[in-house]
């Protein structure tokens, strides 16, 4: 039996190698037979897509406040119009960043509180909640190298913080990866593609297959 209605989200930092990991075990289980769906936050619905441009633009003039309600906005729409009926067809979804990265960029970087978000992610999640987040763990120092050679040294509005920024939000994702072990599965991301792909592969068979 192939692996069915599963909900697996990935997230890290910035230049963890997420999008890479997230198409390498699509293969992976559309190999398998599985049915998969490829998305990524903020975006997968035109609503998604659009603030997706708002919120990484370098000039865009938005409040934390607000931003932390655009990504809610974005997660909103996502699981009511894509990620309910996929899973409930039976599909894999595979998600690059979901609740966690609010947690860890608006809570920990932009230093809102942890409850007003969390409320946030009930409102936007109902009961959806991931079976599986994988954790590509990096220092940010490292990861906002290779974004930054990946992106020809152009930053966007996040990758542009100051580094602190990014080690608050590395230490957010290590307290989530702690909160919750059961859903959360750390992979040491400064191995190489090929090596982490193959550390999450085993997990994912190790739990649904
Ligand atoms: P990325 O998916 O290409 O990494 O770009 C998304 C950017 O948005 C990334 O810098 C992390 C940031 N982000 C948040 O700050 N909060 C969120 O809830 C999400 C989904 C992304």
């Amino acid at each position: 039996m192939p692996i069915a209605g599963k909900f697996i989200t990935l997230e890290g930092g910035e230049g963890a190698g997420k999008s890479t990991q997230v198409a390498r075990l699509a293969e992976r289980l559309e190999a398998r037979g599985a049915t998969v769906l490829r998305l990524r936050e903020p975006g997968g619905t035109a609503l998604g897509e659009q603030m997706r441009a708002v919120l990484k633009q370098p000039g865009s003039m938005i409040v934390p406040q607000a931003e932390a309600l655009l990504f809610a906005a974005c997660r909103a729409q996502l699981v009511s119009e894509v990620i309910v009926p996929s899973l409930a067809a039976g599909s894999v979804v595979l998600c690059d960043r979901f609740i966690d990265s609010t947690v860890a960029y608006q809570a920990a970087g932009r230093g809102l509180e942890r409850n007003l978000i969390d409320a946030a992610n009930r409102l936007a999640c109902g009961t959806v909640c991931p079976d599986l987040t994988i954790l590509l763990d990096l220092d940010p120092a490292h990861g906002l190298g290779r974004a930054s050679l990946r992106d020809h040294g152009k930053h966007d509005r996040f990758e542009a913080l100051e580094t602190g920024f990014h080690q608050r939000v590395r230490a957010m994702y290590h307290a989530l990866a702690k909160e919750e072990p059961q859903r959360f599965f750390v992979v040491d991301a400064a191995q190489t593609p090929e090596k982490i792909s193959e550390i999450i592969w085993h997990e994912v068979q190790r739990r649904f297959l």
